[in-house]
């Protein structure tokens, strides 16, 4: 997945004349923090170059994983058009832009975030859009946050992993007041990011929200670990991200979770592909979260017909479809 061009270009102009010595060492600083889900008081995006460093080699990344999740809840909702969005823990506004590419309509955004580079950053990033009125807000979604008003979409991504797992419960509630149709949480993919989607997600269903995605039911989760729910986008690295992170590919993937609630029921699918599918010459095997609740594989043949026909097209992430026939 690429950014959008417009944001391409907004963050070269952002990170031109940083010299690249700097900006590796920052981007190994980030990194290391983020691999520990250091929690020491600091904020992780607190200077110049650590929100530079988080733009060479972060956003694109997080912006693939949000708009992944994005686009698996729209699938499921077709009548779902935001024209507001509230983003907390903004940063320097990758949903903001992920937002804006998925849903067209969306016309106005306001953005909680707390580190002042990462808001002065967004701001000047998301002045270079057209037709988005943004309001960038100073506040700490774990205390009392200035009055907000409700939103049609909700997102909070890549923000769970930084703050106490107390304040979990408490913003889960305080975020699905504030959404008038659909609140998308992202994480990490790794078996804690999903431990803390569960949580969100049982929080969510007590509370009467409907699963748009990626769970095809309200059901508990079928998965027990060490086995543990997460996708994967695969990411282009541009030059400057390659150098900054000393990575010799041009692409990563990124690992990501995440739990799409929504105020109005979405389209009822049979599963959602949890894993990459195998396939052999006239047979693909897919791992399910199935709409019983119950997760697992299933081979389908070529003698299956059209439910072979559309399973052999599917990948992981996918919704596959009621009655392939
Ligand atoms: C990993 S960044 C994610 C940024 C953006 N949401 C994204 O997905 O790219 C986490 C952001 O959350 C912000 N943050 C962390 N704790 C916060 C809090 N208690 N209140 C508001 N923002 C917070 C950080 O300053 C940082 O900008």
């Amino acid at each position: 997945m690429e950014l959008p061009a417009p944001l391409k270009v907004a963050i070269d102009r952002q990170l031109e004349r940083t010299p690249l010595a700097e900006l590796q060492r920052a981007a190994a600083l980030l990194s290391s923090r983020y691999r520990a889900e250091l929690r020491d008081g600091r904020l992780h995006l607190d200077g110049e170059l650590a929100v530079k460093a988080y733009l060479a080699t972060r956003l694109p990344a997080t912006y693939a994983a949000i708009r992944a999740s994005l686009a698996s809840a729209a699938e499921l909702l077709p009548d779902f058009a935001p024209a507001t969005l509230l983003d907390l823990g903004a940063g320097p506004g990758s949903a903001l832009w992920a937002a804006a590419d998925c849903w067209p309509e969306l016309s106005a955004a306001c953005l909680v975030e707390t580190s002042p580079t990462a808001r002065a950053v967004g701001e000047a990033l998301a002045s270079t859009m057209d037709g988005i009125e943004h309001l960038w807000i100073a506040g700490d979604v774990t205390r009392d946050l200035p009055a907000l008003g409700p939103a049609d979409l909700v997102t909070l991504s890549y923000v769970l992993d930084e703050i106490e797992p107390v304040a979990l419960e408490p913003l889960v509630d305080r975020l699905w007041a504030l959404t008038a149709g659909l609140l998308v949480i992202v994480e990490p993919g790794t078996p804690a990011g999903w431990r803390r989607i569960l949580a969100v997600r049982r929080r969510l269903i007590d509370a009467g929200a409907h699963m748009a995605a990626p769970c095809p039911h309200s059901a508990p989760c079928p998965l027990a670990e060490p086995d543990w729910c997460h996708f994967s986008r695969r990411v282009a690295r541009s030059r400057l991200h390659r150098l900054a992170k000393g990575g010799e590919v041009p692409w990563e993937d990124e690992k990501y979770i995440f739990v799409a609630a929504s105020r109005r029921p979405a389209e009822t699918v049979a599963a959602r592909v949890i894993a990459p599918p195998r396939g052999a010459k006239g047979l693909v095997t897919l791992k399910l979260c199935r709409n019983d609740g119950l997760a697992g594989e299933r081979t389908i043949t070529r003698r299956d017909g059209a439910a072979f026909r559309i399973a052999r097209r599917l990948d992981w992430g996918d919704a596959m479809p009621l009655d392939p026939g």
